[in-house]
């Protein structure tokens, strides 16, 4: 297994709709663990392929280190929503915009389906934190970062805090 590096904003595969998972491989089982410590290093809750470099539908969440439910690892090969409801505004980060959280409303129960990593067909229920982080690493696939879900004025004000932070640097 290996620490793979976390792509950052404004890296282009970022913005990218990621293909379909076509073939369960060895290859796909390797990316699939170096995710997983990927995500326990960083630390986080959740890495889509998109963030280490890998435009494919494929996530891994593991929501127990920030909530006290029990849920076990979750790895899922092109999930799909498939309904949400109620609707809740929570603070929310990502491994690949550091330093930077916003609110964003999400929806506070989503059903997800996909393939598990033996490509079993797999239906979960994600309320709470697991269902925000399974919304977070969905939009990873379509391209789509959370500051695409805030208003035009919050993402100018990220923009223009981006640019003076390259200037430190
Ligand atoms: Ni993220």
């Amino acid at each position: 297994m290996a620490v793979l590096e976390i792509k950052k904003y404004p890296e282009k595969i970022l913005k990218e709709r990621a293909s379909p998972v076509q073939e369960i491989d060895d290859e796909l089982q390797r990316l699939i663990d170096d995710m997983i410590e990927t995500m326990y290093s960083a630390p986080g809750i959740g890495v889509a392929a998109p963030q280490v470099g890998v435009s494919k539908r494929l996530i891994v969440a593991d929501v127990s280190l920030k909530d006290e439910e029990k849920t076990p690892l979750i790895v899922l090969i092109n999930p799909e929503i498939i309904s949400s409801e109620e609707e809740i505004d929570s603070e929310e980060g990502c491994l690949s915009l550091p330093d930077y959280t916003t609110h964003l409303k999400r929806a506070g129960r989503v059903f997800v389906k996909g393939l598990d990593r033996e490509g079993n067909p797999v239906e979960l229920e994600g309320t709470g934190l697991l269902s925000r982080t399974l919304q977070h690493e969905i939009d990873h696939l379509n391209g789509m970062l959370i500051i695409d879900r805030i208003s035009s004025i919050k993402r100018e004000f990220f923009k223009k805090r981006f640019q003076k932070s390259l200037l430190r640097d």
